[in-house]
């Protein structure tokens, strides 16, 4: 891991759970990046407050103060570069980024997207899951390019669906799961470990624990767990 931590941003535009997720593993020892700016497109982001709590940055842009996309995109690209910013992490920022913008940052902008792409790409992956009929659901961060939802996968993990589950109680798990992969997203970045080159994530130097993540019960058990089911399964 090189000394010197990457500086990232995380645009919102909401809750900001999985901003709390990103501010959280980077205020761990060792973690390869820090948070150096929040910025949200809506002033009333409850991540917003919870930012500022934790003493970070934050910035509004609000889409109102701004003509056009280009004039509100040109701002953002603004307080990007003040702030030396060498990653961005889309989390829950509901506005879309157009090629220009994205190209800019191409290979250093990620998304965290709450379903197995590229299975339901878009809006209410969790009530499309549930009408699909699928058994395993889950989340995934992927490098952001021009087309919506579509950059190349980083990490992954899935959870089961249950049969009585509601939207809510599917959109629970799966969070669950995006605050697992986002940090570990970041940082594989951070540290060289995931690469964008010819459209492709080109991961290195994985170490356990960090491939596609399975959140079964079953998945989760230690070792030690599954040698004591093996030893009761006839
Ligand atoms: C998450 O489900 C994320 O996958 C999606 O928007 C939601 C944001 O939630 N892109 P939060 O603001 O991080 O709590």
């Amino acid at each position: 891991m090189s000394a010197i931590r990457k500086r990232a941003a995380i645009l919102i535009s909401g809750r900001g759970s999985n901003m709390a997720a990103l501010i959280d593993a980077a205020a761990g020892s060792g973690y390869p990046a820090e948070i150096a700016l929040v910025v949200s497109d809506r002033a009333d982001a409850a991540g917003l407050e919870l930012a500022a709590r934790r003493k970070l940055a934050t910035k509004t842009l609000a889409r109102s103060e701004f003509t056009d996309r280009p004039a509100h995109e040109a701002a953002l690209d603004k307080a990007l570069r003040e702030q030396r910013i060498d990653l961005i992490c889309l989390a829950g920022y509901m506005r879309l980024l157009s090629p220009e913008f994205v190209g800019r940052w191409s290979g250093r902008i990620i998304n965290i997207h709450p379903s197995l792409l590229p299975l339901f790409p878009g809006l209410d992956t969790h009530r499309r899951a549930l009408e699909a009929g699928v058994r395993i659901h889950g989340a995934s961060v992927h490098f952001v390019t021009a087309e919506v939802d579509q950059g190349p996968i980083i990490a992954q993990a899935a959870v089961p669906v249950h049969a009585n589950d509601s939207e809510a109680s599917l959109a629970a798990r799966v969070l669950k799961a995006e605050h697992r992969i986002f940090p570990l997203a970041l940082r594989l970045i951070a540290e060289g470990r995931a690469r964008m080159e010819a459209g492709r994530t080109v991961l290195s130097g994985l170490q356990a624990g960090e491939d596609a993540l399975l959140m079964s019960p079953l998945a989760q058990s230690s070792p030690v767990d599954l040698e004591q089911l093996a030893r009761i399964t006839p």
